[in-house]
């Protein structure tokens, strides 16, 4: 089985970025032949800085590498590094209908924020179809609002298949864990960059104490019982938190007499505790540049390989060898 995931170098990563994407990766490079990268010309979508995609991109490397991305098992390359992709990206383009990425939301949501959309966001979920059916990818772990690319990628495949023989593109899936579907923010929505109420993975502790503190709680004092349905608090602290000190927040919830203050430094603490190998993996990471070059240049060589077995076939089917 071969299991594929990108992640876009556009900021800090969040707990919901963990949760949703880094994590199940992880957990999966047990399970087949994973190929994860570092969707870089995604990110041109949306970003103009040189300096601080170069910047993102390292980053995001440091980050990956630091959750248990582990380069004996899984390839691990910058997407620009195999340009390949581009040119399968210019084959599902041309049987992808216009009406199936106008209703993409990510571009509809661009316009609808009164941004002009360049054509690279139009054109973003044939990318990240060709960044799966390079690999012949089987299983691909993302977060909910990532389902939509999927199914464009299985229409794609529908079509090619279609047109050019069965046995042209391998038919991928989405693998979505409902209970980490969505990681609420600060404000209760869903934890995005883009929405500015994110908690990232690492970051200074006394800022990241600060941020935890800015969850948003209702008014009830703290002498008073306090409603466990929608807290956002709840919400997060399942995921750090043991069973027992889960139900002993909800017990103390309902007893009165702790302030939401209180339960937000216990949030910080099982946080700040769960992450803590990773920022020290991270902190060596940082101190080994050339390693972490060394991963990205080797996975980027085993991933140009199989690209070029796949774009071979592709390009043999559809006729252009
Ligand atoms: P953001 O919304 O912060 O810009 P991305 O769109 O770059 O995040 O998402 C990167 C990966 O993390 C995707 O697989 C996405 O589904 C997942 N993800 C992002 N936010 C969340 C969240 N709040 N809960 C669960 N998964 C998330
Ligand atoms: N669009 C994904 C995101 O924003 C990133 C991505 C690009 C991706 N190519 C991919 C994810 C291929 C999975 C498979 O999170």
């Amino acid at each position: 089985m071969r299991i594929l995931t990108g992640l876009q170098p556009s900021g800090k990563l969040h707990i919901g970025n963990y949760f949703g994407a880094m994590e199940p990766a992880v957990k999966l490079q047990e399970e087949g032949e994973a190929f994860y990268f570092i969707a870089d010309y995604h990110a041109m979508s949306s970003t103009a800085d040189p300096s601080a995609l170069r910047e993102n991109v390292k980053e995001l490397a440091l980050d990956f590498l630091a959750c248990g991305l582990n380069p004996e098992k899984a390839f691990f390359f910058r997407q620009s590094d195999v340009p390949q992709v581009n040119e399968l990206a210019w084959i599902l383009s041309s049987v992808c209908p216009m009406g199936l990425l106008e209703r993409c939301h990510s571009y509809k949501d661009k316009l609808a924020r009164g941004l002009s959309a360049n054509h690279a966001l139009f054109a973003y979920p044939v990318l990240m179809a060709a960044d799966i059916l390079l690999y012949d990818a089987n299983l691909v772990p993302v977060g909910e609002d990532q389902k939509q690319h999927l199914e464009v990628t299985r229409d794609l495949v529908g079509k090619i298949n279609d047109l050019y023989g069965s046995e042209t593109l391998v038919l991928p899936e989405a693998r979505i864990r409902d209970e980490v579907a969505k990681v609420p923010g600060l404000d209760g929505q869903k934890m995005s960059k883009s929405y500015n109420n994110t908690i990232p993975m690492f970051g200074a502790q006394k800022k990241m104490r600060k941020l935890v503190m800015k969850i948003e709680t209702d008014s009830t004092p703290v002498e008073a019982p306090k409603p466990t349905e929608n807290s956002i608090i709840i919400d997060l602290y399942r995921f750090f938190a043991s069973e027992s000190e889960q139900a002993q927040m909800k017990a103390d919830f309902e007893a009165g007499g702790f302030g939401y203050g209180d339960f937000k430094q216990r949030l910080f603490d099982a946080y700040w505790e769960y992450f803590t190998p990773m920022r020290e993996r991270r902190t060596e990471l940082e101190a080994d540049e050339s390693y972490v070059n060394q991963v990205l240049t080797d996975g980027a060589e085993r991933a140009r390989e199989e690209a070029s077995k796949v774009l071979t076939r592709v390009r043999e089917a559809v006729g252009l060898s």
